[in-house]
């Protein structure tokens, strides 16, 4: 990408964090300390997905801070990948659930235009999408996390891996070695797509 075009396009991405900070379309606004609008380099070719913020994340607003976020850091540092150069993780929702209830139909549908903006702006070569509300909010409703996961599917061009959720993981650790497979496939795509010489000490 020319420089000119990386600096429109980090203009337009700066204000599109700004106006999601400052958002008021959906209840959830009444109820947030922070919004989480996501985090990570908007120039990574990995962008991560996950449901929405948890108490930690609407503490700091920042993104997957909490237990699963601590897990998802192993799962990137296995991977060779830090947050701060290969991804941007966002979520389907920006604002904390209360009680980390599921966002609602209404909620998502107010805020998926953001994530929408999001991959746009930043056009990632691979898209992961972390648990069910990931996968059907942003794909298709019907689709089933226990049944996608593992396999790449393309959405509008980008390649798209669904696995678990890091909190599926926490509650079921037999869930932890089919996420790993996910993963290896996912650095595997790097490999071939991003950087041949993409180094990780575990696959
Ligand atoms: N779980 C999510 O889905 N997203 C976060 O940001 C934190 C926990
Ligand atoms: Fe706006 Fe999304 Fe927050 Fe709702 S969840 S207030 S749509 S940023």
């Amino acid at each position: 990408m020319g420089y000119l075009k990386h600096a429109k396009m980090n203009t337009s991405f700066n204000l599109l964090q700004e106006e999601i900070k400052k958002c008021t379309k959906c209840e959830l606004c009444k109820t947030r300390t922070n919004v989480v609008a996501g985090s990570g380099n908007p120039q990574a070719k990995i962008m991560l997905i996950g449901e929405g913020p948890g108490y930690y994340e609407d503490q700091k607003g920042v993104a997957f801070i909490g237990k699963s976020g601590q897990l998802l850091d192993k799962i990137l540092a296995a991977c060779g990948f830090t947050r701060e150069e290969h991804v941007f993780i966002s979520n389907i929702v920006k604002c904390r659930p209360p009680e980390n209830r599921d966002p609602t139909p209404a909620e998502r549908e107010a805020c998926l235009p953001y994530l929408l903006q999001q991959i746009e702006l930043i056009h990632p070569t691979i898209i992961i999408l972390l648990g069910a509300t990931a996968l059907k909010g942003l794909i298709d409703p019907r689709a089933r996390i226990t049944k996608e996961r593992g396999e790449w599917r393309t959405w509008h061009h980008y390649l798209v891996m669904p696995t678990y959720h890091p909190s599926a993981l926490l509650r079921n650790p037999s869930l932890k070695r089919p996420a790993w497979e996910d993963f290896k496939k996912v650095v595997a795509k790097y490999r071939e797509l991003v950087d041949p010489n993409h180094f990780s000490a575990h696959c």
